[in-house]
């Protein structure tokens, strides 16, 4: 037989897939799991949405749409991303995908090809360099304390740099970029003639003062530059619907939709219409209400000794430095005893390029978040 897709081959699988093959194992065989590592809100979709969605099966909605979604939806992302981010697009300019993690990937797609390079601050979301391969380009990780900065964004360009991710707040870590780092980040954009890829999904778990900033909107020439990318996912709790978005400008939009258009066509209708009511009933109680869990459980983690974590101000993850408790392990070990140990699931940061690190996502209940957090201190004790 003739050999398979040696760039498939290239792509490494999801890191917490093993962790989830032990989580499961552990919960089949009746021992309890306390997951911390979990990626989604645990509060209830919007009522708005199940009911769009309810009406949109009712009113027989069942054929294809405009390959970027329904008028209705872009234009009320455009008005979102107006209000929100001082954006001022067009309907056209946004594309609506399967998640922000497809919007993601047609935002790659459309800016880059074979001899690119990328540059992905690390720790990053695990999915990114893998996607940015998938399109033949090189992702470039660079080392940074939470947040890249502009003489770090400077160091890493090349003439083959064609873009950078920015994720703010960000997956792991919950760091948020600030109006002034951005303006100095941009500033190295516009000298080296750089695209943005900016994935704000994130932007409503938020717990510092104002808005979280987008880099498109510090002038027109960066909006020119910059694939801002969102969705529902997160902020209204509906990762298993996949709805997210990009939007562009017109020339981006324009390969982003001719890529779409030839791989997955428009997203669900029905799933679209439940975005569309999501957007006008986000849970903002309850996306608050992570505020007092991030305290809670960063004020517990870093009461144990040898636990470094900064507080973040965003997202609804603890990024800790676990190197003092390692012992000789790798992370992977590190969260494998753990498990084993006592139950409680966390996830090893080598797969966000943060090898003495784990994630902890305190989207969970609070009993669930106290109880892991004693057996943490008590195996970090032992
Ligand atoms: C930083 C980041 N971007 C994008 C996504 C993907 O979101 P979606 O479920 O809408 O594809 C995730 C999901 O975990 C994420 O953490």
């Amino acid at each position: 037989m003739k050999r398979l897709s040696s760039r498939a081959d290239s792509i490494r699988p999801s890191p917490t897939l093993s962790l989830n093959a032990q989580l499961t194992a552990r919960r089949t065989a009746g021992e309890e799991v306390l997951n911390l590592s979990v990626g989604e809100p645990d509060f209830p979709m919007p009522d708005r949405a199940r009911e769009y969605a309810a009406k949109a099966i009712a009113d027989g909605r069942n054929r294809y749409t405009d390959v970027a979604g329904i008028p209705e939806l872009r234009e009320r992302i455009r008005r979102k991303l107006a209000e929100d981010n001082a954006l001022e697009y067009t309907p056209d300019d946004v594309v609506v995908a399967n998640g922000a993690k497809h919007a993601l990937f047609n935002a790659f797609l459309a800016l880059c090809e074979d001899g690119d390079e990328v540059v992905v601050p690390a720790p990053y979301w695990v999915t990114y360099p893998e996607q940015v391969r998938v399109t033949g380009a090189r992702p470039v990780i660079v080392p940074t304390a939470a947040k890249l900065t502009a003489e770090q964004l400077a160091a890493a360009v090349t003439p083959r740099t064609k873009a950078v991710v920015l994720n703010s707040p960000g997956n792991p870590t919950g760091a948020t970029y600030s109006r002034a780092e951005l303006a100095a980040l941009a500033e190295v954009v516009l000298r080296h003639d750089l695209f943005v890829v900016e994935d704000l999904i994130y932007e409503y778990f938020h717990y510092g003062d104002g808005g979280v900033p987008s880099i498109a909107s510090l002038g027109p020439e960066l909006q020119a530059r910059t694939v801002v990318v969102n969705g529902v996912s997160k902020s209204c709790a509906m990762t298993g619907w996949r709805v997210g978005y990009t939007a562009a400008p017109p020339e981006i939009a324009r390969l982003i939709r001719r890529l779409q258009g030839q791989a997955t066509s428009n997203v669900s209708v029905v799933a679209q219409y439940a975005a569309l009511g999501a957007m006008d009933d986000v849970p903002w109680d309850a996306i608050r209400s992570y505020r007092y869990r991030r305290d809670l459980a960063h004020r517990r983690l870093t009461a144990i000794d040898g636990v470094r974590c900064p507080l973040p101000t965003g997202a609804f993850y603890l990024f800790p430095d676990v190197s003092a408790l390692l012992a000789g392990r790798t992370a992977d070990e590190f969260c494998s005893a753990l498990l084993t140990e006592t139950g409680v699931g966390l996830v090893p940061g080598t797969g966000f390029g943060a090898p003495d690190h784990v994630r902890l996502s305190y989207a969970v209940d609070i009993p669930v978040l106290d109880e892991a957090l004693d057996r943490l201190a008590a195996f970090a004790a032992a």
